[in-house]
């Protein structure tokens, strides 16, 4: 029991950094923007970091990645959802659900279980796209992450002494010509979010499916070890970007860029509109980006084994099968 309410204790952390650091966007306010976090928080300049560009030429198809496993998702479970303006972004914390509830995801070769504790977005403006993640350099209107903890870890904090610790889906999105009507209770709530702290309870939880693209689709992915993408930029997500993008009309595109503010950067300052709350790629440094078994890569990614050894990997190989099983 006590062990449980500590855990339901440290949950806020994830959505505010720590009190007195003033990170914020260029959109906020040019004097906090993503180019300073790391004179706010040493993390953000860490050789780890998030968001990055998947170039598709470059990623290496790792064909022992499963599918991500999903429980839950497909259930509505009883409970309290929050839908809050945290000053940065608009978060949803799936709280109040009991441990036999929680919902859950089951990634990697190790087959590590994360549970769901919050999801919430990134979007640009009434011109721009807003995506954190690019692909082949190209941004996309809006993203939404969904952050997971792993059970192994106690608490927040614990997971995020571990490299491991958090593992976040990112989806993008792409403009529809018809409403996406899943989006509609997000939608329609952010009216009772308009500045930060704000909150809505929703009246019934709903299936977290319904937000993302059909689970077909969802074999097609990219994973690489990275950040949180918001200070303290902890360097303990392993992320799957999925690459199947989620439609949504523009006029709900809009209703995130005209309806909730920033907090006023200063006494007496108007309210900003919360646009472009994305922080820009990240250099991959020595990292790589595996392509699950389906998804997309170039044709020039294909392994770059030299012409000469071709015939000698197709021996080996040969040797391989035919050896005792
Ligand atoms: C608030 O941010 C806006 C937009 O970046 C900027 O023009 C303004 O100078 C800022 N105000 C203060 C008090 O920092
Ligand atoms: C999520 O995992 C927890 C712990 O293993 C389990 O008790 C719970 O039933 C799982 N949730 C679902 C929806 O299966
Ligand atoms: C923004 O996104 C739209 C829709 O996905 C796309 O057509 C457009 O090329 C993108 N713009 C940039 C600058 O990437
Ligand atoms: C949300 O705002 C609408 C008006 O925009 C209002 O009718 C409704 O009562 C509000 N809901 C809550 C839970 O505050
Ligand atoms: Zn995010």
């Amino acid at each position: 029991m006590r062990r449980l309410a500590l855990t339901f204790l440290a949950l806020p952390l994830v959505l505010r950094a720590a009190p007195g650091v003033p990170w914020c966007y260029d959109s906020q306010d040019l004097k906090c923007g993503p180019r300073y976090w790391k004179d706010l928080a040493a993390g953000c300049g860490g050789d780890n970091q998030s968001p990055i560009n998947i170039d598709r030429r470059k990623v290496q198809r790792d064909r022992n990645l499963g599918d991500v496993l999903f429980e839950g998702y497909d259930q509505a479970p009883p409970g309290k959802w929050r839908l809050m303006n945290n000053g940065h972004t608009v978060v949803m914390r799936l709280e109040g659900v009991s441990v036999s509830e929680h919902i859950n995801i089951t990634i990697g070769v190790l087959h590590e279980k994360y549970r769901a504790l919050q999801f919430h977005f990134h979007w640009g403006n009434l011109k721009g796209n807003g995506s954190e993640h690019t692909i082949d350099g190209h941004q996309f209107p809006m993203e939404l992450h969904l952050v997971h903890m792993n059970t192994k870890y106690k608490t927040f904090n614990e997971a995020k002494g571990h490299p491991n610790g958090l593992a976040v889906l990112g989806f993008l999105y792409k403009v529809s010509n018809a409403d996406n009507s899943n989006y509609n209770t997000i939608v329609a709530g952010l009216k009772n979010i308009s500045h930060q702290g704000d909150f809505v309870d929703l009246a019934s939880t709903f299936c977290l499916n319904n937000l993302l693209p059909s689970m077909a689709k969802l074999s097609k992915y990219y994973r690489y070890q990275g950040s949180l993408t918001t200070p303290d930029c902890a360097e303990v997500v392993v992320w799957t970007l999925f690459e199947e993008p989620i439609p949504i009309s523009q006029s709900q595109l809009n209703a995130f860029v005209n309806t909730v503010h920033f907090p006023a950067n200063g006494t007496g300052t108007s309210l900003v509109k919360m646009t472009n709350n994305f922080r820009p790629p990240q250099p991959l440094k020595n990292r790589k980006v595996s392509a699950s078994r389906d998804a997309t890569i170039s044709r020039s990614a294909m392994p770059s084994v030299g012409l000469p050894l071709l015939p000698l990997l197709l021996a080996l190989q040969i040797v391989h099968f035919s050896g005792p099983s």
